[in-house]
């Protein structure tokens, strides 16, 4: 049978992802901290890819992954259709808007024409549309805190842990989109076709989040 294959995001939650996975006894030594992409554990029948965190749903929706481990902040930006089964108690984070002091005094909600940086055009689309702002979404790869320190933007949205990189670049929190933190998912195939396998590791997996 072939191995049943977990698709893992690298970046923050990889470290933590692997040491889930090896406190359920798969054999990951040395994955968090290597650039291989493709890891066996044969005596366990299992497979694990190391990914992108935006492709993780990718692989898993086409099949390529039964499963995977990803931030919930990137399975709402993204469409990815699959199962959601388990959200994983690590990973916290939050996916807020930001900018200079002097917006929070302007009250920048009654803003129109805002230009807002971010990693997540999505999510920050449907945050302004909802409120009717007609906000003007710059795409950016990553160090979004830059855009309003430089004039690019008014505002970043963009996610928050421990809130230092805000704090670093003298902006502050205005408003939260989601709470997010690391979910299992299952291609919705796999769930069916390899029912047992899966239901048995989330069973383990449950007991070692909830201890
Ligand atoms: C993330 C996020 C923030 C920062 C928040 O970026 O986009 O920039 O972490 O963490 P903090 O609240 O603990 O400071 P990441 O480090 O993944 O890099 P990137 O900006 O290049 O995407």
């Amino acid at each position: 049978m072939k191995p049943l294959t977990i698709a893992l995001a690298k970046g923050r939650l990889l470290d933590p992802s692997a040491r889930l996975l090896a406190s359920l006894g798969f054999d990951l030594n040395g994955a968090a901290n290597s650039r291989q992409l493709i890891w066996d554990d044969v005596a366990r029948g299992a497979r694990f890819l190391i990914a992108k965190p935006s492709d993780v749903p990718i692989y898993v929706e086409n099949g390529a992954a039964d499963a995977g481990i990803v931030g919930q902040d990137v399975l709402r930006e993204g469409d990815a259709d699959v199962y959601e089964p388990l959200a994983l108690n690590y990973g916290h984070c939050r996916l807020v808007v930001a900018g200079k002091a002097e917006h929070a005094a302007a009250d920048w909600r009654f803003n129109a024409g805002l230009r807002v940086a971010t990693k997540y055009p999505r999510a920050a689309q449907k945050f302004f549309s909802a409120r009717g702002l007609a906000a003007e979404i710059i795409g950016l790869a990553g160090s979004v805190e830059l855009a309003p320190m430089v004039g690019l933007a008014d505002l970043i949205v963009d996610l928050v842990d421990t809130g230092q990189t805000l704090k670093a670049n003298g902006l502050i929190e205005l408003a939260e989109i989601f709470k997010s933190q690391a979910a299992f998912i299952v291609n919705r195939a796999s769930f069916t076709l390899r029912a047992d396998e899966l239901r048995a590791m989330m069973e383990k997996i449950e007991e070692r989040r909830d201890q």
